[in-house]
C-alpha cells in the first residue's frame, strides 16, 4: 500500500473533511505538506523559525512578476508509446498525447528551462501551484533565474494516457509504461521544444535544461541526466530511491529512528511489543478472527491475517510526509491515545505501557483508537463498521481504484519492488503477517491476468539496477538532497543503512561536468526531516538544502555552451 506513497509532489484539492478521505486521496499528502496544509485542509503549525526562512526568502525574491494575467492552460505533445522501436518505426505501436504545462512570464532573453516532473500521479491539481503561487519553490527558482517553467506530466497517468487506465485496463495496455519510456518521452519533448512568444531557441542545444524532482521524479532527475546528459543540463534530486529492490521491509527503520528522536520511544515500544503479541494470537484462527473484529467491527473476522496486518500499518501513512504529526490521522494522536491509561489518565513514562501492564494492554487500546477504523476505511476503500453489534462489508483485500495507483502498482511490481513488508527484528513496527510474500501477491491481486515475461512473478530489480546503475551512478551536474528520517532515505546514495554504501557528502559546488567517484557525493541530508521537505518552503532546513543546489547552478550555468546539431 505505502508503495504508493513514494511520491512527493502530490495532487492538490483541499479535503473537506478528513472523513471523506478516499484511498487514493492518502497519496496528496505530500503536496498538501508543501503548501503547508494538513491533510483535512486546515493550516499546519509553521513554526516561527520557519515562517521568518519563508519571509526571508520571499524578500529576496526579485519583484513578483506584474504579470499576474499569465493565462496557462494544459498543452499536449505527440509522443510514440515505443521509443525503441526496431528500425525507429514509431507509426507501428502508435502514439499518445503527453500533457505539460508552460510558464512564460518569468523569461528573459537567455534563461534556462527548468521542468517539473510530477511522476506518478495526475499532474493537473498542482500544475499551476507550482508554476505561479508565490510559496512555491518551483516559481521561485524559475524567478530567480529568468527561466520558463514546465510542468510535465508522465506517461499514463492524468490526462497523458494511450486511453483511459481504469481498474480493468488489461495488462497489455502497459506494456510501454516502463521508466526507460518516460525518460525518453522527456528527452524527445524537449528537442522540439518552442514558444511562440520567445524567439530565442529553447532547445537543449541553445539553452541549458534543469530537471527537478522529488521521489520517484528525483530519480528521474538523476536518470536523465546520467542517459540523456546532452539534454538535460543538471539536475536536483530530492530524495531519489535510485536503488531498485525487493524487500524494502527497512521503509520501517527510519521511521522508529524518528519516532525515538522525536520523544516517542515510548509509543515504538508500545508498538512493537502489540504486533508481537498479535501475531501470536493469529497463529489461532477463532482468536484471529475474533481480534479483527475487536479493532474494525463485525465482519472484519474473514479478512485473512496478511491483509489484516496491512491495515495495521496505516498510523504510519503520514510519517513520510508530516513526521509525528499530520493531524487527525497523525501519529501524533494515535501515540498520545496508546500512551494514556484510561483508569488514571496518565500517561506512560519512557518505556511505555507494555512493559508494566503486558502487551494486552496496549493491543485493547489500539483496538479501541476511535479513528483507526476510520482510517482503514478511507486508506483501503472499505467499509468496516468499527462496531461489534453492526455488521460491516470490510473488506481489506481490494484492488486499487484510483487510476495513477494502478499505473504505479504497474511500475513498482514490474521494475522497482519497494515492497514495504514487515520489518522483523529490534526495531519491528508491523505484523510478520505483512510479509514480503504477501506484498507480491498484491501485484497479482491487482492484475491477475498478467503473465511473465510482460509482468514479472516478482519485480525484475536486478534488470532495473542493470539499466540504470542503482545508487552507484554519479552523474555530473547533480544535486541529491534526504532527509535524516525519511523512509526513501534507505534505498537512495545517502542511505544510512548498514547495506548501503555511505559515500562521503559535501556541499561545495563540483566543477563543471565532474563526475564524482563512489565514494563521494554532491548531496546533503536535512536533518530532522522526512520526504521531500526541501521542496516546503514552510519548513526552515529547505532553504539550505536548496540553496547547495542554487549555489552549485550559478557555478554550472557559466559553463554552457551552446552546440551546432
Ligand atoms: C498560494 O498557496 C498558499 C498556500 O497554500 C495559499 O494560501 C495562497 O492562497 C496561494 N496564493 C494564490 C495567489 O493562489
Ligand atoms: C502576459 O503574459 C502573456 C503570456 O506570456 C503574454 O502573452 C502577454 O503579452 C503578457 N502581458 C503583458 C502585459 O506583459
Ligand atoms: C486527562 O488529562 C488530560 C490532559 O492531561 C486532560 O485534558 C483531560 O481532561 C483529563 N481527563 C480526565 C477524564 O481527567
Ligand atoms: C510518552 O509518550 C507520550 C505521548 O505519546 C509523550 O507525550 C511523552 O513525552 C512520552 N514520555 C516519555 C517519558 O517518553
Ligand atoms: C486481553 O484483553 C481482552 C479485552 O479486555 C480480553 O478479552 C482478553 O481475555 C485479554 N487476554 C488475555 C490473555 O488476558
Ligand atoms: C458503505 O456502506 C454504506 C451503508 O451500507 C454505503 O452507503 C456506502 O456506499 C458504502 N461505501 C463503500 C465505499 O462501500
Amino acid at each position: 500500500m505505502r508503495s504508493s506513497l513514494s511520491i512527493c509532489a502530490l495532487s492538490l484539492a483541499l479535503l473537506q473533511v478528513v472523513d471523506a478521505l478516499g484511498g487514493a486521496r492518502s497519496r496528496r499528502f505530500g503536496l498538501m505538506a508543501e503548501m503547508g496544509l494538513l491533510p483535512d485542509g486546515t493550516p499546519m503549525q509553521v513554526s516561527t523559525e520557519a515562517k521568518a526562512a519563508l519571509r526571508l526568502a520571499l524578500s529576496e525574491m526579485p519583484p513578483p512578476i506584474v504579470n499576474g494575467t499569465e493565462k496557462i492552460l494544459p498543452e499536449y505533445v505527440e509522443l510514440p508509446l515505443d521509443h525503441f522501436a526496431k528500425n525507429h518505426d514509431y507509426s507501428y505501436q502508435g502514439t499518445f498525447n503527453n500533457r505539460f504545462w508552460v510558464r512564460e512570464s518569468a523569461y528573459k532573453s537567455g534563461g534556462p528551462v527548468f521542468i517539473y516532473d510530477v511522476g506518478e500521479a495526475d499532474a493537473e491539481p498542482n500544475a499551476l501551484f507550482r508554476l505561479q503561487n508565490e510559496t512555491s519553490f518551483f516559481k521561485q527558482l524559475v524567478d530567480k533565474y529568468n527561466g520558463v517553467g514546465i510542468v510535465w506530466e508522465h506517461r499514463y497517468y492524468g490526462n497523458s494516457t494511450p486511453g483511459g487506465i481504469d481498474v480493468n485496463t488489461p495488462p497489455e495496455v502497459f506494456r510501454w509504461l516502463t521508466t526507460e519510456q518516460s525518460l525518453a518521452d522527456v528527452d524527445r519533448f524537449a528537442k522540439q521544444f518552442k514558444r511562440k512568444n520567445i524567439k530565442n531557441d529553447l532547445t537543449p542545444s541553445k539553452t541549458p535544461w534543469i530537471f527537478v524532482g522529488g521521489s520517484y521524479p528525483a530519480m528521474r532527475a538523476a536518470f536523465m541526466r546520467d542517459k540523456y546528459p546532452d539534454t538535460i543540463f543538471a539536475s536536483y534530486a530530492s530524495s531519489a530511491p535510485v536503488e531498485a529492490q525487493v524487500d524494502m521491509s527497512v521503509y520501517f527503520e527510519p521511521v522508529w529512528r524518528g519516532m525515538n528522536t522525536y520523544g516517542y520511544g515510548n509509543c515504538t515500544k508500545d508498538i512493537k511489543a502489540a504486533v508481537q503479541y498479535m501475531d501470536k494470537i493469529m497463529e489461532n484462527p477463532t482468536a484471529a478472527s475474533k481480534l479483527k473484529e475487536r479493532f474494525l467491527g463485525l465482519g472484519a473476522g474473514k479478512n485473512s491475517n496478511p491483509t489484516f496486518a496491512d491495515a495495521l500499518t496505516t498510523p504510519f501513512n503520514l510519517w513520510q510526509s508530516y513526521g509525528i504529526d499530520g493531524g487527525a490521522y497523525g501519529l501524533r494522536l494515535f501515540c498520545d491515545y496508546l500512551s494514556t491509561d484510561p483508569q488514571s489518565n496518565k500517561t506512560s513514562g519512557a518505556d511505555g505501557w507494555a512493559a508494566s501492564k503486558g502487551a494486552n494492554f496496549t493491543v485493547n487500546r489500539w483496538a479501541s483508537y476511535p479513528r483507526f477504523p476510520a482510517m482503514v476505511n478511507d486508506y483501503l476503500d472499505t467499509n468496516c463498521s468499527g462496531s461489534l453489534t453492526k455488521q460491516g462489508d470490510c473488506d481489506l483485500n481490494l484492488k486499487f481504484s484510483d487510476p495513477a495507483m494502478v499505473a504505479w502498482t504497474w511500475q513498482y511490481c514490474t521494475q522497482w519492488g519497494f515492497l514495504q513488508s514487515a520489518n522483523l527484528g529490534p526495531h519491528q513496527l508491523v505484523s510478520k503477517y505483512n510479509s514480503l510474500e504477501h506484498q507480491k501477491d498484491i501485484c497479482h491481486r491487482q492484475f491477475p491476468t498478467a503473465k511473465p515475461p510482460l509482468f514479472p512473478i516478482w519485480p525484475d530489480t536486478k534488470h532495473t539496477n542493470d539499466v540504470f546503475g542503482g545508487w552507484d551512478i554519479r552523474p555530473s551536474q547533480v544535486y541529491w538532497s534526504g532527509g535524516e528520517f525519511d523512509p526513501w532515505r534507505t534505498l537512495s546514495p545517502l542511505s544510512a543503512e548498514s547495506f548501503a554504501p555511505h559515500p562521503k557528502t559535501f556541499q561545495n559546488p563540483p566543477k563543471c561536468g565532474e563526475e564524482q567517484g563512489e565514494d563521494e557525493i554532491f548531496g546533503y541530508v536535512i536533518p530532522g526531516a522526512q520526504h521531500c521537505y526541501d521542496f516546503r518552503t514552510t519548513f526552515a532546513g529547505g532553504a539550505v538544502s536548496r540553496g547547495y543546489f542554487t549555489a552549485a547552478l550559478d557555478r554550472w550555468l557559466k559553463c554552457f555552451r551552446p552546440r551546432h546539431n
